[in-house]
């Protein structure tokens, strides 16, 4: 029992990338039972970019289930964005999850956009000004709803999808400075809190595509830049796990461009 995931982050699509994506997913039923995107799908969060996205990543031939990103978020138009989605047939998670029939069993995604924090020992605290208290609590509350969906949803293979990054190990590559800034152990905790088989998340964009959480949950940076695909696949079932990797043009699926 397998089931194929397709799935890429930090599209950030504007009407001047339309279109560059649309030839590789057509191939998708080909390669892939369900389309995940981690987030930033747009560069400022508009409903024009939205709408941008639903063009290029609606009516596909695959359900596309996605979080937001910050990005998304900078315009303070996440209601639209979200109904431009929905309307397009994207599912839009957010604390919550989905369960999917795939050929090789049911799946289950939960998502959440996650925040940032930091890692074991080099982390914010619920400590001092209210502004810090804030950070952190919007953090735990982000990581504490990731769990609980995971947690309750009833399938086969379980997936977590963020934004954010839910362990250090995908933001080698980038500054340390502000690794605070791309994700939370948190995270990587409500990941282990349930039987997770992969979690896939994106924001840095200068990471490292593979890492691992404390409790081996495979988990993979799928952001745009990092992969430099359409999207990759990753097969989750009972005896295989694998990251499915085709030589560009050798399968007669072209998925890149640069
Ligand atoms: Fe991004
Ligand atoms: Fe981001």
């Amino acid at each position: 029992m397998v089931i194929r995931i397709a799935a890429v982050g930090d599209v950030h699509l504007d009407e001047d990338v339309v279109g560059r994506f649309r030839p590789a997913l057509e191939e998708l039923p080909e390669c892939a039972d369900v389309l995940l995107l981690a987030g930033d799908l747009t560069r400022h969060g508009t409903e024009a970019e939205a709408r941008c996205v639903a063009q290029e990543f609606g009516g596909l031939a695959v359900p596309v289930v996605t979080v937001l990103g910050n990005h998304d978020h900078q315009c303070d138009q996440v209601p639209q964005v979200v109904k431009v989605l929905e309307d397009a047939g994207i599912t839009v998670l957010e604390g919550n999850g989905v369960v999917l029939d795939c050929a090789g069993g049911r799946l289950g995604i939960a998502g959440v956009k996650g925040f940032g924090g930091g890692f074991a020992g080099r982390c914010a605290s619920d400590f001092g000004e209210p502004e810090m208290k804030s950070f952190v609590r919007t953090t735990n509350e982000s990581a504490d709803r990731l769990g609980e969906a995971l947690r309750s949803l009833e399938c086969d293979m379980l997936v977590a999808l963020t934004h954010y990054a839910p362990v250090p190990d995908t933001l080698v590559g980038e500054p340390l400075e502000i690794y605070p800034f791309l994700g939370s152990y948190q995270l990587g905790q409500a990941i282990d809190s349930a039987p997770t088989a992969l979690a896939l998340h994106g924001h840095a964009h200068a990471g490292t595509e593979r890492g691992m959480t404390p409790g081996g949950v495979r988990v993979r940076n799928v952001a745009h830049p990092v992969i430099k695909q359409a999207y990759s696949v990753f097969h989750v079932g009972d005896q295989l796990d694998t990251d499915q990797v085709s030589p560009i043009g050798g399968s007669g699926i072209q998925r890149s461009w640069s």
